[in-house]
């Protein structure tokens, strides 16, 4: 049975992949937080450790212990790219690189998570891996540092790939959205991701916020569609090295506003429809100074549904049920 190292196992990806690898494979998950796998805690595949992304000499023990690397620890709310831009650097950048270096030092597969940010404002009408040009703005709009972050460490994997022989495959989630993403209460400071920002202000009834009118568009995929493609990355160790993979639903592409007007459609549904109103807010009232949109990002998953025998599933109204159902209970 093969070891995967997961750092961040308690996070939104890395719980809902524990779930899910559990009975096949043995796991070490690493966090400095467990609410979110406290039944795992003591199944037999299943070893944790209470420690952060930093104690590197921990990290390596444990790198030297696994087959394969994922290391998922990241702040990926664009809310925190405009407050907290430095934090979201160390990080998402500083923090991750030693464990990249380390993988290739022990010959280790590392399957890595970049995002669909990285392709910014490309104006393609699929973004694709290995053709796309990756577009971000001006400085001064700091909401690129994460994009910037992340490429910059798509670009050192791939080096280390053809200079040191690293054994990578890096996936890009489309807007992943789920259970146990964000909390609702990371909602209240309008912190959270879309999906769940939408469905806590509907909880406390407050207006959707639609930042420059919510006519920008994306393709949101289940995370069950997103935690099938990287168990295909598992099983298809060969044909997945030195890939670069979108895992996205293009058949899931809406606007802002089209998400928000679903949404309160299901919270009459569910009966939680407390008179939440929709209404359009400027981007720096939303998010302050810092601020620049990606319009349109569609992902190109030809390569992803070929390689990995792999199709997204779940359309838009089953995903945001199960959510509902997962919130509201
Ligand atoms: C996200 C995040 O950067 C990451 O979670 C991730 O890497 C990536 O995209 C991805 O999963 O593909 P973004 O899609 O901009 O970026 O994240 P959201 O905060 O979910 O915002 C989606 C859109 O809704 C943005 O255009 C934003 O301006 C808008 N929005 C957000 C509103 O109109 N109102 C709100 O209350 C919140």
């Amino acid at each position: 049975m093969q070891t995967i190292f997961i750092l961040g196992v308690n996070g939104f990806i890395g719980h809902h992949l524990l779930e899910k690898i559990i009975k096949n494979y043995k796991v070490i998950g690493m966090d400095v937080e467990l609410h979110r796998i406290k039944s795992f805690l003591t199944d037999e595949n299943f070893v944790f450790i209470n420690s952060d992304i930093h104690d590197l000499n921990l990290i390596e023990k444990k790198i030297l212990q696994s087959d394969v690397v994922i290391p998922l620890v990241a702040i990926a709310r664009p809310w925190m790219y405009i407050n907290n831009p430095l934090r979201v650097f160390e990080l998402d950048f500083e923090a991750n690189l030693p464990i990249i270096k380390l993988c290739a030092k022990h010959s280790k597969r590392l399957i890595f998570p970049s995002s669909s940010e990285v392709y910014g404002m490309c104006t393609d009408d699929l973004f694709d891996p290995n053709n796309s040009n990756l577009v971000l703005g001006p400085i001064k709009n700091h909401r690129w540092i994460y994009s910037s972050s992340k490429q910059l460490l798509d670009r050192v994997i791939h080096a280390y790939g053809i200079s040191r022989g690293l054994n990578y495959t890096i996936f890009r989630p489309f807007n992943w959205e789920g259970s146990n993403m964000d909390t609702i209460d990371d909602a209240r400071d309008g912190s959270a991701r879309v999906v769940s920002q939408f469905l806590g202000h509907i909880l406390r009834g407050e207006d959707l916020k639609l930042v420059n009118g919510g006519l920008q568009r994306r393709c949101f995929t289940d995370i069950d569609d997103g935690i099938s493609a990287l168990l295909k990355i598992l099983d298809y160790p060969e044909i997945s090295s030195s890939k670069i993979y979108n895992i996205g639903n293009p058949g899931n592409d809406y606007s802002v506003k089209e998400l928000a007007e679903m949404m309160i459609d299901l919270a009459r549904d569910y009966g939680i429809y407390s008179g939440s109103h929709i209404v359009t807010v400027h981007q720096e009232e939303y998010y302050g100074e810092g601020y620049e949109d990606s319009l349109r990002r569609v992902p190109d998953i030809s390569v992803t549904m070929r390689d990995l025998n792999w199709k997204p599933e779940v359309d838009m109204r089953s995903s945001l049920i199960k959510i509902f159902d997962f919130y509201v209970k």
